[in-house]
């Protein structure tokens, strides 16, 4: 049988839609935490074995339609020169000289990700999802040194280094490309771009920064697998995303999801868009968060459920257990 995932990302889904969840294979399970206690989360993401064991964790656990990659959006920063470590309880900070840049290693520095794919696909039952950061996110996370915050330096540097900024986006582009066509070489079956930080932009800035180095990617990627752009915040650039060149549009929660079918037409693939703020409530508030949902895209062919945004580690697993419930029409409240 089709995968109800890659029907969807075809537009051809009947029935319930599927789902995963971005971030499913992280720290709200017990059986991830009690596995990092054991090794640094660098480790977790370089060894092919235990990437491959986190990636099915959440799939032993609940009927999701497609894994996703247990890695990172960071790695890449290596090979434009960027030092990433991963500070308990902080998340990650950054080590990089924007005055002084240039491409110090190519992706073969990240073969790991690729061992890891194939490793996994001969075992899933479910499609295989790959990923990596926008350019203008991860180049975020560069310029910043870590956590993005405000993207004040990001917008200092659209100000007064608008040159170097492009440099630093066109050569993460180019290594993002070489990335992800070692991961879809190695059989992942979707790519989704995650470029977080990029609805941070007003639509000028999104349009100059954004835009033409996306289009780039899946200009690269056309015809071999179907693409998910992902970002927060896109209501006021919808209309720019209508050229981003993607299967489809990932939204987070600020974003109304029959809005967005009706803006971008029955051409796009849609995924969202469950605000992961409401997931500590009882399970009839959380099954009624569901149905609201999925009642905007009722019968729609091309939607894919997921949050807004990643979940949270303090959410309790079973959660999950009742959107999936919900989501695969088994619940009624
Ligand atoms: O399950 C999945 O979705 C796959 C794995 C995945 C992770 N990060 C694992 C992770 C994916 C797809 C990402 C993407 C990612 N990473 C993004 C884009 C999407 C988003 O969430 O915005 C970004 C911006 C990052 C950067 C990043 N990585 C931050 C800011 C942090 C620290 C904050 C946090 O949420 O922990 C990470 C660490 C990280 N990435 C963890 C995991 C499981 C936690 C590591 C740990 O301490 O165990």
């Amino acid at each position: 049988m089709e995968s109800r995932y890659l029907a969807a990302l075809s537009g051809r889904n009947e029935g319930a839609p599927p789902l995963w969840i971005m971030r499913q294979a992280g720290r709200y399970l017990p059986e991830y935490r009690e596995l990092r206690k054991k090794h640094r989360f660098e480790t977790m993401m370089e060894t092919p074995e235990l990437a491959y064991q986190v990636t099915k964790m959440p799939l032993e656990r609940f009927d999701l339609d497609a894994a996703i990659l247990f890695s990172d959006i960071l790695p890449v920063c290596r090979t434009v020169g960027g030092k990433v470590a991963f500070v308990e309880g902080k998340g990650p900070v950054v080590d990089f000289n924007f005055e002084k840049f240039a491409v110090e290693c190519g992706v073969e520095s990240l073969q790991f990700v690729e061992k890891a794919i194939r490793l996994l696909k001969p075992d899933l039952s479910v499609p295989l999802i790959g990923f990596a950061g926008g350019p203008f996110t991860v180049a975020s996370y560069l310029i910043e040194g870590g956590g993005v915050g405000d993207l004040k330096k990001v917008k200092r540097a659209i100000a007064e280094r608008r040159e170097e900024l492009h440099r630093l986006l066109s050569l993460l582009t180019d290594q993002t490309i070489d990335y992800l066509l070692m991961q879809v070489e190695a059989g992942v079956d979707a790519i989704q771009l995650f470029d977080t930080w990029a609805g941070m932009l007003d639509p000028c800035a999104f349009q100059e920064f954004v835009l033409p180095y996306n289009q780039k990617i899946f200009a690269a990627l056309s015809g071999k697998v179907p693409t998910i752009f992902f970002g927060r915040g896109l209501g006021s650039h919808l209309h720019l995303l209508k050229e981003i060149g993607a299967t489809g549009i990932g939204v987070d929660q600020t974003v109304d999801l029959s809005y967005a079918r009706a803006f971008l037409g029955n051409e796009v693939v849609l995924q969202g868009n469950l605000d992961p703020g409401f997931l500590y409530g009882s399970k009839d508030s959380v099954v009624e968060q569901v149905k609201k949902v999925l009642e905007k895209m009722k019968g729609d062919p091309a939607y894919i459920f997921n949050f807004g945004y990643g979940i949270l580690p303090d959410v309790r697993p079973e959660v999950v257990e009742w959107i999936v419930e919900t989501v695969k029409q088994k619940v009624t409240v």
